[in-house]
């Protein structure tokens, strides 16, 4: 039986995963939440499936330690690479969400018949997780789909709404494999930083569907469904990583607006 006053556990390669952690919050300002950001083994875009498996059990432990009614995998990459494992082995003990599913449900009901981007890490895009699903959903929807593996450690590093992103992300865009698409998905939590640039290079012709308010709305209605939303809590924030730099400290600041505090909590240990 799991607990409406337990916190969500949000966890993600970096700071990727707090355009999630920032809609949820939003949408649910009375949810106490823990953030992970295993920063020591970023980029998780380049790493082998069995890695960040490894990786995610590890979060998951903690996070369960924590007592978490619901887990969100607030990262494509980790999604692909580990829902299924972690599900399997968190069992009962907590929800787990993924970042994929709710945007494979909107693509359904917005996008039958017509031709969609997906943009990602190698690990997602590599996966074909996004292009499976999208067959199953059998509403001859068209994926074409690009490995963008500069782009989260750009980001990461604070190169966002900078000349030198700009350059990547037109370098990127501009690519044939993504021509004539009606929308593109951002596959990757970290890219809803870059979005304005990305907007521009489309000049409104394009549709861009950034994960993280669809995925909070889908966490809010499974809150609801099964009566665990926090009514009385305190909207307490918890921030971990595996590894403290000083640019993740930074963006935490600019996203959350407020001094927070980040606990270090090597993953070996
Ligand atoms: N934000 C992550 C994702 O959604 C991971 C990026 C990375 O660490 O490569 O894929």
């Amino acid at each position: 039986m799991l607990n409406s006053a337990a916190p969500i556990g949000i966890f993600d390669s970096g700071i990727g995963g707090m355009t999630v952690a920032s809609a949820v919050t939003k949408l649910l300002p009375l949810e106490n939440t823990i953030y992970f950001g295993d920063t020591a083994h970023l980029p998780y875009g380049d790493k082998s499936t069995a890695a960040i498996q490894s990786y995610a059990i590890k979060i998951c432990n903690l996070l369960l330690q924590k007592e978490c009614k619901l887990i969100l995998i607030a990262c494509n990459s980790a999604s692909a690479a580990a829902f299924e494992l972690v599900k399997a082995y968190v069992g009962s003990k907590a929800q787990v969400m993924n970042v994929i599913d709710p945007v494979v449900d909107y693509v359904k009901e917005h996008y039958p018949g017509k031709t969609i981007g997906l943009i990602g890490t190698k690990q997602t895009v590599m996966s074909n997780v996004y292009k499976k699903k999208i067959m199953d959903l059998d509403r001859h929807i068209k994926l074409k789909s690009l490995a963008t593996p500069l782009l989260a450690p750009m980001i990461e590093e604070g190169f966002f709404d900078h000349s030198i992103s700009e350059k990547i992300i037109e370098a990127y865009l501009a690519d044939s494999s993504l021509d004539d698409i009606e929308a593109l998905i951002l596959g990757c939590t970290h890219y809803p930083l870059i979005k304005p640039e990305i907007a521009s290079f489309y000049q409104g012709k394009v549709e861009i569907l950034d994960s993280s308010e669809i995925v909070a709305k889908s966490l809010k209605a499974w809150l609801e469904q099964h009566y665990l939303q926090n009514e009385k809590g305190m909207g307490h924030r918890q921030f971990y990583v595996s590894d403290y730099t000083r640019s993740f400290e930074e963006s935490t600041k600019t996203f959350f607006g407020e001094q927070i505090q980040l606990e270090h909590y090597p993953l070996w240990e």
